[in-house]
């Protein structure tokens, strides 16, 4: 049973703390504000996971930036693996010509990125990169060239910082492992 009040009372272990995370995101809004100070860009952030970090990235970014949102889900369920994307929120933004820097919040089997890269160089943007805060890197199925790079996780299913379980626990500042006991209500 979950009590409201405590989603702290849910998390089995803080892999890696919100300060660990401000610190790595200083770090890598230097380097793009380095790397895209003639071409300022904009930030493409996959909804709903990586809008905590999306907001976060960009307060680091030293550049007339802007923003923009994509929603995709895989087609029907158990089909994570087929790559079969559908777009169900597109961008407001027509990226041609654009310096387009994609904010994701986890690479688990590429499969997502993939297809995003795919549809998106088809509008012919001046430059494409990945941003992703984390990558499962055991997990992969297909590789996706990640330019900017948080950090890399076992294979464990995370929350918070945007990532959630069931919808619940993208507000948890810290990035976690919840107890076993959350899942399948034992
Ligand atoms: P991929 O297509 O398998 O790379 O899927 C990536 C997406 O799966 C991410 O954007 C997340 O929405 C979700 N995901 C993968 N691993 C986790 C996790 O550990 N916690 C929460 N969401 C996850
Ligand atoms: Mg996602």
């Amino acid at each position: 049973m979950r009590e409201m009040s405590s989603m702290m009372g849910d998390v089995k272990e803080v892999l890696i703390p919100s300060e660990e995370i401000q610190a790595k995101l200083r770090e890598i809004g230097g380097f793009i504000t380095e790397d895209y100070r003639e071409n300022p860009p904009l930030l493409v952030g996959v909804l709903r996971g990586a809008v905590v970090v999306l907001g976060d990235l960009m307060r680091n970014v030293d550049l007339p930036c802007e923003i923009d949102f994509m929603d995709i889900s895989s087609y029907g369920a158990g089909t994570s693996s087929s790559g079969v994307v559908r777009i169900l929120k597109d961008l407001e933004e027509d990226i041609t010509d654009r310096h387009v820097l994609i904010v994701e919040d986890i690479i688990d089997s590429g499969l997502t990125l993939s297809y995003l890269t795919r549809a998106l160089l088809a509008r012919k943007p001046a430059s494409l990169e990945i941003f992703a805060l984390l990558t499962k890197p055991s997990r992969r199925k297909v590789e996706t060239r990640v330019k900017y790079l948080g950090f890399e996780i076992p294979d464990e299913f995370v929350v918070g910082y945007g990532l959630d379980y069931g919808g619940a626990y993208r507000n948890l500042p810290d990035i976690c492992v919840l107890r076993p006991e959350v899942f399948g209500g034992g």
